[in-house]
């Protein structure tokens, strides 16, 4: 088994990997909104600015999926209509998993779910359907995942027991090898070595970085 996190820029390292390479893509990208620019809170348009950016990344996983490889991209509601169009003109969406965090913050009604768009390459070969629902109710940090994952390290990380709920459903065997292109503080190259899959990833903060090498480093070999 191989953790393989890197300090780098994703659409830089992605560059690196080889064709067809890759099992499945599990990734939680910033979602950008929230922005200040010129001192003004940031809209929906200023999406635009990252759409060069999200394309080609999309682009590298085609390339580095295998045939028979599976995507799973966390977004919100302000990010799922800039994702999903730019998917969808290279992959194939099959579905989105709707996280029930059962808990957030927010007063215009809390935040209380993320969205979890499920694709793959438009492959003919890609038939591996799934039962089960596409809702998942599960803690999130403000909600109990405190518990089980110890206290928070990094804003917008996800409980463990998400993310290796994905990589069990996204990945068939033992020593497949899962991407993660935006890493934060590493759940799932946690995940990874938690479950005996390959793990390669990029974080592009320093601070971030370490704090997953640190986690990674806890989970006994
Ligand atoms: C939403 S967070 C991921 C949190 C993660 N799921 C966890 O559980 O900790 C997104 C991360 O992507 C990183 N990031 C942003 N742009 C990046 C890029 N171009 N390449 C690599 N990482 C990037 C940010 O620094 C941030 O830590």
């Amino acid at each position: 088994m191989n953790i393989d996190l890197k300090l780098n820029d994703c659409l830089d390292g992605l560059k690196q990997i080889n064709h067809q390479s890759i099992d499945a893509i599990i990734t939680d990208p910033p979602y950008f909104c929230g922005m200040t620019h010129n001192g003004t809170k940031g809209t929906y348009s200023d999406l635009n600015m990252v759409k060069p950016f999200f394309k080609e990344v999309f682009k590298q996983w085609k390339r580095v999926l295998k045939a028979n490889g599976e995507i799973y991209v966390f977004c919100d509601w302000r990010t799922y209509p800039l994702f999903y169009e730019l998917l969808q003109e290279v992959l194939t969406i099959r579905n989105r998993i709707t996280w029930d965090k059962i808990s957030g913050a927010g007063c215009y009604y809390s935040y209380s779910h993320e969205d979890i768009i499920f694709c793959t390459n438009p492959s003919p070969q890609y038939k591996r359907y799934k039962k089960g629902q596409n809702v998942w109710r599960m803690p999130a940090f403000s909600s109990g995942a405190k518990k089980t994952n110890g206290e928070k390290v990094h804003p917008t990380q996800k409980p463990i027991e998400l993310i290796e709920k994905l990589v069990l459903s996204a990945t068939e065997n033992e020593g497949d090898t899962v991407l993660d292109c935006f890493a934060g503080s590493g759940t799932t190259a946690v995940a990874c070595k938690r479950l005996n899959r390959n793990f390669v990833g990029f974080e592009i903060q320093e601070k971030y970085y370490n704090i997953a090498l640190e986690r990674i480093k806890a989970v006994p070999s």
